[in-house]
């Protein structure tokens, strides 16, 4: 069943604080419903940062919540740029900057030529060659939770038999992560994406348990791309380790930094884009019946999926000058916070926005990123992931049962679930 909507004046604006890990796991009606208010009475609402020890505080940051605002912003870069860091609230201090400092939190012209490297290896035809693989992944990885449902009273989790393993395998066959090193990828990917919840990362405060994930990632680049040197391959992390940029080999750092970003962008979002989808999917059985039976609503299905789902909540962007925007004067230094959730339910831009169609069309969706040089590589991949996941699910899953409730997590960054209850074979 659907949540009911909250209508935004139910909203008390003095209780939200978009900087505030636990305000993100209330229930999407309550997140959208303050958003909404936001957008219509507030749309630059100033927010301070969360305090984290260890990391000095900056100056707060706006956040954006139109979809026009949004897009002029994301697409004047040497206006507002990633450099000061797009990933983070705060400003990426120096000893960050392996993790916290790649393509993501580059500007042109540098940002570009990285760039580049990896859009040459992530070409369409490419990744028609990769879709195959995908289809051989996404049978295994069902089969699996069919065969994990069998053994335990038709109950499986939908994150970790599903949504997971999924985008985990797929990223890593792209990058030549061999299997051994593939668990320690998803538990350090999932602690670089935690946002610092507590569950994820148990005993360790989450500075140290970040830096902690980051330098286990490095290490593993460090071997990988020692084997890629003597032995080079088809792969991503061979595309990496051998480009030259102006005549010169990527920095150590870059190199760390950029196999980091891929492992994770590519692992983290398309999960929640699949977990949640489901969950979608569930709560609106009329769109999911429609969809299952029409394969030609794969394309606009994923659409709508990414739209509502929104993975990636924000991005960060710094003024390099005075101006104004949207009706905002701005002074250099100042922050603004993309918020892609809000921007995706703008009804300024969608029609009826706060329903779930899975043959919306057109559907201009900033899910990926809007207009500029960030917008995500990985989009042509993770699209046609989420096609061949969700129609492989119909076609082999049509018992799947969400039973809920989701576990949310705790972060402003990416909208996440930890952990979905289903069942496949009907209730007992
Ligand atoms: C950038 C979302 C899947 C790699 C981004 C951005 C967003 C995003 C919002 C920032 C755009 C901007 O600042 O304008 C998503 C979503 C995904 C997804 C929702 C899945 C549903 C992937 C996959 C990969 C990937 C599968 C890689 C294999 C990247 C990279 C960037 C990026 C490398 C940085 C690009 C740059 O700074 O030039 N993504 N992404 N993403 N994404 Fe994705």
């Amino acid at each position: 069943s659907v949540e009911a909507p909250i209508p935004p004046a139910e909203v008390d604006l003095a209780t939200v604080d978009l900087s505030d890990r636990e305000w993100w796991v209330r229930p999407p009606a309550e997140r959208h419903a303050a958003l909404d208010r936001l957008r219509a009475e507030r749309p630059f609402a100033f927010f301070a940062e969360p305090e984290i020890p260890g990391i000095p505080s900056g100056p707060g940051y706006h956040a954006v919540t139109r979809y026009a605002d949004l897009e002029a912003i994301s697409s004047q870069p040497a206006v507002f740029c990633s450099g000061k860091g797009a990933v983070s609230m705060q400003d990426v201090p120096a000893e960050l900057h392996e993790f916290y400092g790649s393509l993501i939190s580059m500007d042109d012209p540098r940002h570009a030529k990285i760039r580049r490297i990896v859009s040459k290896t992530f070409t369409p035809r490419m990744l028609e060659r990769t879709l195959d693989s995908v289809r051989t992944i996404v049978d295994d990885v069902l089969a699996r939770a069919r065969a994990t449902a069998e053994a335990n009273d038709g109950v499986i989790d939908v994150v970790a038999d599903i949504a997971a393993p999924i985008p985990l395998r797929v990223i890593c066959d792209m990058m030549g992560v061999p299997e051994a090193d593939r668990p320690g990828v998803l538990a350090n990917s999932n602690i670089i994406l935690s946002g610092g919840d507590p569950e994820l990362i148990e005993n360790d405060d989450p500075l140290t348990a970040f830096l902690t994930a980051g330098m286990e990632m490095a290490a593993l680049m460090e071997r990988l791309a020692g084997e890629r040197l003597a032995d080079p391959r088809d792969d991503l992390t061979t595309a990496l380790v051998r480009s030259e940029v102006d005549g010169e080999r990527l920095s150590h750092q870059e190199i760390a930094s950029f196999f980091i970003l891929l492992l994770v962008a590519g692992n983290e979002t398309t999960r929640n884009a699949i977990s949640q989808g489901l969950l979608a999917l569930s709560e609106w059985p009329q769109e999911r019946a429609r969809w299952a039976a029409d394969p030609s609503l794969d394309r606009t299905g994923v659409e709508e999926v990414v739209r509502w789902v929104s993975p990636v909540t924000w991005m960060r962007r710094t003024a390099t000058q005075d101006g104004e925007v949207g009706g905002h004067r701005f002074t250099a230094g100042e922050k603004f916070l993309l918020f892609y959730n809000a921007a995706n339910r703008d009804p300024e831009v969608f029609a009826d926005p706060q329903r779930f169609d899975v043959g919306r069309d057109p559907n201009p969706h900033v899910g990926f990123g809007s207009k500029g040089p960030h917008f995500c590589l990985g989009a042509h991949l993770a699209r046609r992931e989420l096609q061949v996941t969700f129609r492989a699910i119909f076609d082999q899953l049509p018992d799947l049962e969400v039973t809920g409730p989701p576990h949310r997590l705790a972060s402003s960054f990416v909208n996440g679930l930890k952990r979905l209850p289903a069942r496949l074979g009907g209730t007992r």
